[in-house]
C-alpha cells in the first residue's frame, strides 16, 4: 500500500515514522516534507503544497491513501477535492474543519450542544472590545482570541488592562494577523491543569488516543507567550479514569454527535484541548487534526497499525 503523507513537521515525521511500521505499506510519501521525512521515506520531498499538485501526484504515484498533518489544506478543503476526484484521504471536509478554522464557531457550536466551555464575546468591534475590557466582567488574566488560523499565535492571555488593550489593537487595527485577526473573540480564562486528547472518528463511531500535554508558553517557568512546538509529553495519570468518562461523556460524544447532527459529520482526527476546572473539564478549543508536537508522544506509544485505523475511519 502507498501512503502520501501532507505536512512539513515533526508531526508529518512521526505520522510517517509510524505508518512505515505497518506490514502492509510498500511506500509512503510526505509533501512538501522536510530533509527529516525524506530520509525517513526514502525518497527526496518535491515540496508539493497546492490541492490540484497533491491530488495530481496522488494519481501519478498511485498513491492508495493521504493522510493530512497541518490545519490550512484542511479548512481550504483538500479533504474535499479529494473526495471529488475518488481519492481516499483521512482528515475533516472544509465545513467540519470549521471548528478549528473559526474560533467562533467553536464557541457558538459548543453553545448549541451544551459543551462546556469559557464565557465568551465575541466582536468585530475596538470600541465595544475595549468598553468589555473596562467593564472588567471576564476578570484577568483575560483571554483575547483571533477568529482564523494564525499558527499558534493567536491567542493572547492578557495579565491587565494594558495588555489587552494592546492585544486588542494590534487584532483589530493594526490587523497585525491579517484576516484571522478581523474578528475575536474575548473569554474568561480557566484555571487547572491544561491536556491535549485527541480522538479518531468516522463520524460516528469514537476511538480515543492516550492523554498528552504540550509546553505553550515560550521561556523558563512559564513566563512567555504562548506559541507552538516547544516539546509534549504523554502520561496516562494526566487523566484519571473518572475525568477520561467525564471527558467522552460531557465533551466527545457531544462534539461528535452534533456535528452529525448540524449535517456536517465530523471524520478524521479531532483535538481537543481541554481545562481540567474545579467545575470539570471545559474545552479552551478543538484542532481539526493531530497535535503538533503532541503526535510525536502519543504515536510513539501507540501499538496499534496506524493504517488499520485509518481505514476503519474511511470504511
Ligand atoms: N499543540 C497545539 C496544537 O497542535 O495546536
Amino acid at each position: 500500500m502507498k501512503v502520501l503523507v501532507v505536512g512539513s513537521g515533526g508531526r508529518e515525521h512521526a505520522l510517517v515514522w509510524k505508518i512505515l511500521q505497518s506490514k502492509r505499506i510498500s511506500q509512503v510519501y510526505c509533501e512538501p516534507g522536510n530533509g527529516g521525512t525524506a530520509r525517513e521515506t526514502g525518497v527526496p520531498a518535491r515540496g508539493i503544497s497546492r490541492i490540484g499538485d497533491l491530488a495530481d501526484f496522488v494519481r501519478q504515484e498511485r498513491v492508495d491513501l493521504t493522510v493530512v498533518g497541518p490545519e490550512i489544506p484542511l479548512t481550504l478543503g483538500i479533504v474535499d477535492h479529494f473526495q471529488k476526484l475518488g481519492l481516499a484521504i483521512v482528515g475533516p471536509n472544509a465545513a467540519a474543519a470549521r471548528l478549528e478554522g473559526s474560533k467562533l464557531f467553536a464557541k457558538q457550536f459548543m453553545q448549541r450542544h451544551g459543551i462546556p466551555t469559557s464565557r465568551y464575546l465575541q466582536t468585530t468591534s475596538p470600541v465595544e472590545a475595549r468598553a468589555t475590557v473596562e467593564d472588567g466582567c471576564f476578570g484577568y488574566p483575560l483571554v483575547i482570541k483571533a477568529d482564523g488560523l494564525a499558527a499558534g499565535k493567536g491567542v493572547v492571555l492578557a495579565e491587565n488592562a494594558r495588555e489587552a488593550h494592546q492585544a486588542i489593537h494590534e487584532m483589530l487595527e493594526e490587523r497585525v494577523l491579517g484576516a484571522a485577526g478581523e474578528q475575536i473573540v474575548i473569554e474568561r480564562f480557566l484555571e487547572g491543569e491544561e491536556v491535549s486528547f485527541l480522538v479518531f472518528t468516522d463520524g460516528s463511531h469514537v476511538l480515543p488516543m492516550i492523554p498528552s500535554q504540550d509546553h505553550k508558553r515560550v521561556f523558563d517557568g512559564d513566563c512567555g507567550p504562548n506559541t507552538g512546538g516547544m516539546g509534549a509529553y504523554s502520561a496516562d495519570w494526566l487523566l484519571s479514569p473518572e475525568i477520561n468518562r467525564q471527558v467522552m461523556d460531557r465533551i466527545v460524544h457531544p462534539t461528535i454527535q452534533g456535528m452529525a447532527s448540524e449535517g456536517t459529520p465530523y471524520k478524521g482526527i479531532l483535538y481537543f484541548g481541554l481545562m481540567l476546572t474545579a467545575e470539570g473539564p471545559q474545552v479552551l478549543e478543538y484542532n481539526a487534526r493531530m497535535g503538533d508536537p503532541e503526535t510525536q508522544p502519543v504515536l510513539f506509544r501507540l501499538k496499534s497499525d496506524l493504517l488499520d485505523v485509518f481505514e476503519g475511519i474511511l470504511e
